[in-house]
């Protein structure tokens, strides 16, 4: 080792002592600062609550993890119980069937995703007991996110139809991000049946079905998860004047792609109501 070798070893040495005791103090600081507010064992200890597609996780106490709340105990029962019709075979998510999926994994990761679905359909249809809901999804897939906007109707006991809008095949577009090959309408009828004499399924094209299909006048709830610029501008087109005051829009893909941001932003610029966008990458537009 050469005198100029053997200073610098000892300089890095040096600096990382420092930087450890440096480290150490920071650390202490911050638990001083901190621990007057949290209990930071506790924190610790606690599971993480979502992680589902490439967001961060949090160990916050989830809104369903509180037992005073009717509602949130409902959804924490309609996840169980999903979980559990997964394993029975009865309820098959064929967009993850790929070799050793941990189906209960994937449901609990995307809790928070659920939960503003319920949440949502549950803050269009408050205090319209009286009325028939209309709930319309626009890309349908296996029928995950309709399952818990369905359950959220029946937290209500209202009555209520969905309208389901998917093509259940290939859609060959170069525009598109993904294909749907693997998707069969029969599968998804299975998977709703709890649900069945309350829905209405129209399979085909968006926007060449609007056509064709049978269609509500009047929506209180509808969400867009089209993972498709050209459908979702055509659906809001379509579907946005039938959404009565009070009415929910939730989006699905808004925080994930930029053109789809910009279709809805453009879209609801100068309309009445209120957006919120939540860290799962969902929008929800209140319409006044
Ligand atoms: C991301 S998946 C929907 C996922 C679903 N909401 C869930 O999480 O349970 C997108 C769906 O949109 C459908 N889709 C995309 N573009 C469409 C179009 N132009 N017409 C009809 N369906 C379309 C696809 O077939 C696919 O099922």
């Amino acid at each position: 080792m050469s005198e100029i070798e053997r200073i610098l070893n000892l300089k890095e040495k040096k600096n990382k002592n420092l930087l450890s005791k440096l480290n150490l103090s920071f650390k202490n600081f911050l638990l001083k600062i901190f621990s007057k507010h949290y209990d930071f064992k506790e924190f610790h200890k606690r599971k993480k609550t979502f992680s589902g597609w490439g967001l961060t996780t949090t160990g916050t106490i989830p809104p369903w993890e509180n037992k005073n709340d009717d509602e949130m105990f409902f959804f924490k029962n309609s996840v169980e119980k999903l979980k559990s019709l997964i394993k029975q075979k009865t309820f098959r998510l064929t967009q993850f069937e790929y070799k050793d999926t941990n189906y209960d994994k994937i449901i609990d990761e995307l809790s928070w995703r659920h939960y503003v679905v319920f949440n949502s359909v549950l803050l269009a249809i408050k205090d319209k007991t009286s009325n028939k809901i209309n709930l319309v999804e626009c890309g349908v897939c296996d029928g995950l996110t309709i399952y818990f906007a369905l359950k959220a109707c029946e937290k209500r006991s209202s009555s209520y139809t969905g309208y389901l809008y998917d093509a259940w095949e290939n859609l060959k577009n170069d525009k598109l991000r993904f294909q749907y090959s693997y998707l069969d309408l029969e599968v998804t009828k299975k998977n709703l049946k709890m649900f069945y004499e309350n829905l209405v399924f129209n399979k085909g094209f968006i926007p060449k079905v609007f056509d064709t299909a049978k269609n509500p006048d009047r929506i209180n709830w509808l969400h867009v998860d089209l993972n498709s610029n050209e459908a979702t501008q055509s659906s809001l087109n379509f579907f946005y004047n039938k959404i009565t005051s009070g009415g929910v829009m939730l989006f699905d893909d808004y925080g994930g792609f930029h053109e789809t941001r910009n279709i809805i932003d453009d879209f609801i610029k100068d309309k009445k109501g209120h957006f919120i966008n939540y860290p799962t990458g969902q929008g929800v537009f209140l319409k006044f």
